[in-house]
């Protein structure tokens, strides 16, 4: 076992195996997608797993979140800040690394029950000399402004001075291994000593000058005897660092810690960074590494309380549904609304950092029922960006408030027009232009997160505000055919985006009529029930009656393309003439083969299909069909769906339990569930795929434990357990109460409420108060 090889200290406090990620070999290749998996977040900060020698292939990435920067980029993204991990030990100028040595032994441990990594190795060096080296590290989030390193090093078999340098590195450049995308978003603005000891570096933005500061103190203990001699600071360009040195006799254990601390302008001023930071890392010193260690341990504790996942059958898939999990709890935050929930998290590059409808139709759901604080935040996220919607609405042409495809701190769209292919072409970028569901699904997170949380106080004041706002651009995007009598959108994208621009999208036509009906019954309550509240939405908003009027006609003569005569909704106008090709080869893991056809077609030529666009549909808005227009529908395009988006399979596995096909269910959860730890799209890394991560917590609770919210609004349980698991338990939050709830391998459930007031729940079709 991988514990077996950590010294006792780091053993006794390693989870079980249930908990562990493990790495057992050093293979530089694969370093950029480990650096993903590794990946640590506590909300305001992820920091990737980079080892802290540095090594060849690295993209050493730590962001804040929040940390945007434009410079000479398409669009503002996360910007790489100077990165604190550095830690570099030296025996006679032989830097023992791992890719400078003979590795001896080798092993990395992510332990998501606390958020640690571990790391230990046995080196050789050139000499023969043997060096031990084992360690933690963690960003905590008990203090989300504190971050350790601790390192017990041993020389094996020979004794001397061991020459340390402790590191933050500001050379650090978004897209390094992309020479055409290469960015420096930050300048130094302080590159100088901690204190008496230690290292400090404060960066700014390019584009807004928002500083950010960074300082530590890397301290050696024999027993609790500090004993780092030799201290020099040095200022090496952009890189701050500050030698130490201290002796070792042959197999002593030397312990090392690196107390760190970051704060940006945005918690406090400017003028304060510095000696904030200094205070932050002297008082962490003080309290020690392993009392910061306990406390975060404590409260990654309480929220696998709540986040965890347990069934029996699989444990290999439970430890990777853990994982998706781990990733997305980690990046999600309590206690700021000004930052979502990137499409890679903290975690990689990819995306820029930018939320997308991504947060609304896959990790929402999950943050609204695991952590309503969290859901909560990123909904406020939305509301203050409003006004940059509206201003988005205004510049395209609409009325109301239109929704980014991309969104960073501002609210402006941040997806590009232009890409740039390796051969240098250009080519533009047409997603943002065209890809206009991301406003409905904006509205239907909204509906989605009150009907979990009942935060009544968010619907009627700022939720309001907003729906009435997209509402009011949905209208004015519609356009009056006067032949046809009827409404169209025309030139979108839906969410396959493999067909683009096309007419009369059927999701996008379905949402826009979902948005007005929802505002305009909620308005009607509100006018009933809420007066004070309604009268507040009329005067931010300056709704009129005649609107109201307007929405009511718009609404009832939407076009709605189907097949005449049959169940089959058609994706857009004119899908059913295109190329009808189906997939109709599988390979060895039953994952389908993209047919030959495609080397000769383009794919818009064809039926075929990047992600779910009508099986999307019929997922969120389920209750609006009948249960034989969703299999027959599911059918169809479930043989065309290519999965060219990792958000594709787990809508498939949940929509595929819903109409009685689970052949696929359980592989397309594997899928999803394993797409980062085995790099299944070849791009872990880029980051771990955030959307996917929701995507598994939702074929587990609404596909095999069959949660869903029924129309007459109360909380149903309807497992559908695959043969390979014989029980199933989580908890979630509803309507102020928490719940456990449990199945058994032979469909059966059971609910209780752990805290909060009783609920009516449908178990199985029969209405219970838990
Ligand atoms: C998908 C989009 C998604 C985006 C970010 C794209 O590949 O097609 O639906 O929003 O990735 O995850």
């Amino acid at each position: 076992m991988i514990r077996d090889r950590f010294s006792e200290n780091l053993r006794n406090d390693m989870s079980t195996d249930e908990w562990l990620i493990c790495q057992d070999e050093y293979d530089p290749q694969e370093n950029l997608k480990n650096e993903s998996l590794f990946a640590l977040s506590n909300g305001y900060l992820g920091i990737r797993g980079s080892f802290e020698e540095g090594t060849k292939i690295t993209l050493p990435y730590l962001y804040v979140n929040g940390v945007f920067d434009k410079s000479e980029t398409f669009m503002r993204e996360l910007a790489a800040l100077p990165n604190w991990l550095g830690i570099r030990l030296y025996v006679e100028k032989e830097l023992i690394g791992i890719e400078n040595c003979e590795i001896m032994e080798f092993s990395r441990v992510l332990d998501m029950k606390h958020a640690v990594l571990s790391k230990q190795y046995v080196l050789k060096d050139r000499k023969g000399r043997i060096t031990k080296i084992e360690g933690r590290r963690f960003v905590s989030r008990n203090n989300v402004h504190r971050m350790a390193i601790e390192l017990f090093v041993t020389p094996v078999n020979y004794e001397g001075i061991i020459e340390v340098e402790n590191i933050i590195d500001g050379t650090i450049i978004n897209f390094y291994d992309a020479p055409r995308f290469k960015v420096k978003h930050m300048y130094l603005t302080a590159n100088e000593k901690l204190g008496e000891h230690g290292v400090y570096m404060e960066s700014a933005t390019r584009d807004r000058h928002l500083h950010v500061g960074c300082g530590c103190v890397l301290e050696a203990y024999r027993g609790e005897e500090k004993i780092m001699r030799n201290r020099m600071f040095n200022a090496f360009g952009e890189q701050a660092v500050e030698f130490g040195d201290f002796t070792a006799a042959e197999g002593e254990t030397i312990r090392l810690v690196k107390y760190v601390s970051m704060y940006t302008e945005r918690e406090c001023p400017t003028y304060a960074l510095h000696t904030t930071i200094k205070e932050e890392v002297d008082r962490f010193s003080e309290d020690g590494f392993e009392a910061e260690l306990e406390k975060h341990s404590k409260v990654y504790d309480n929220m696998w309380e709540e986040a965890d996942v347990r069934f029996e059958g699989d444990p290999e898939l439970n430890r990777a549904v853990r994982f998706n999990i781990f990733h997305l709890m980690s990046t999600g935050n309590e206690t700021d609304d000004r930052v979502s929930v990137g499409a890679k998290l903290l975690t990689g590059e990819e995306y820029g950092g930018h939320a997308f409808w991504d947060i609304e139709l896959f990790m929402l759901p999950f943050f609204s029922y695991v952590f309503p604080q969290m859901a909560q935040n990123m909904e406020n996220y939305r509301y203050h960006l409003l006004d940059a919607a509206r201003d988005n609405a205004k510049k395209n042409g609409y009325k109301g408030a239109q929704y980014p495809w991309e969104s960073a701190d501002d609210g402006t769209e941040q997806c590009p027009d232009w890409t740039i292919e390796p051969d240098g072409t250009c080519y533009r970028c047409y997603v943002a232009v065209y890809e206009h569901h991301v406003t409905a699904d904006v509205a239907y997170g909204i509906y989605d997160y009150v009907r979990i949380t009942k935060d009544m106080d968010f619907l009627y004041g700022r939720g309001a505000e907003i729906l009435t706002e997209t509402a009011r651009f949905w209208a004015s995007r519609c356009e009056y055919i006067a032949e046809k009598d009827r409404y169209e959108i025309n030139q979108v994208t839906g969410p396959d985006e493999w067909h683009e621009p096309v007419n009369n999208n059927l999701y996008t036509n379905y949402f826009a009529r979902w948005n007005l009906r929802y505002v305009m019954a909620l308005i009607q309550k509100m006018k009933e029930e809420k007066p004070e509240a309604y009268a507040a939405l009329v005067e931010k908003t300056g709704l009129k009656d005649e609107e109201l009027t307007f929405w009511e006609e718009v609404q009832s003569k939407i076009y709605l393309p189907r097949k005449e005569g049959t169940n089959l909704l058609e994706q857009f106008e004119g899908y059913f003439q295109l190329k009808d090709v189906v997939i109709d080869q599988y390979d060895e893991n039953d994952w389908p083969i993209r047919p030959a056809i495609l080397n000769t077609c383009k794919k818009q030529e064809t039926q075929i299909l990047k992600q779910p666009d009508v099986v999307l549909l019929l997922h969120l808005l389920g209750e609006e069909f009948e249960p034989e227009l969703m299999k027959e529908n599911y059918d169809y395009y479930e043989k065309r769906t290519l999965h060219g988006s990792s958000l594709s399979p787990s809508i498939y596995s949940v929509m595929g339990l819903k109409v009685g096909d689970d052949s696929r269910a359980y592989r397309y959860l594997k899928r999803a569930a394993f797409i980062d730890l085995l790099n299944l799209q070849k791009n872990t890394r880029e980051g771990i795929h955030a959307a996917n991560a929701g995507g598994v917590w939702q074929t587990i609770v609404f596909g095999f434990a069959g949660v869903s919210i029924d129309k007459d609004g109360i909380l149903s349980v309807k497992p559908n357990m695959p043969k390979e698991w014989s029980s199933l338990s989580f908890r979630l939050h509803y309507d102020n109460a928490w719940l456990e709830i449990h199945t058994d391998g032979e469909n059966n459930a059971a609910v209780k409420r752990l805290e909060g007031n009783p609920v009516q729940v449908k178990i199985n079709g029969t209405t219970e108060e838990v």
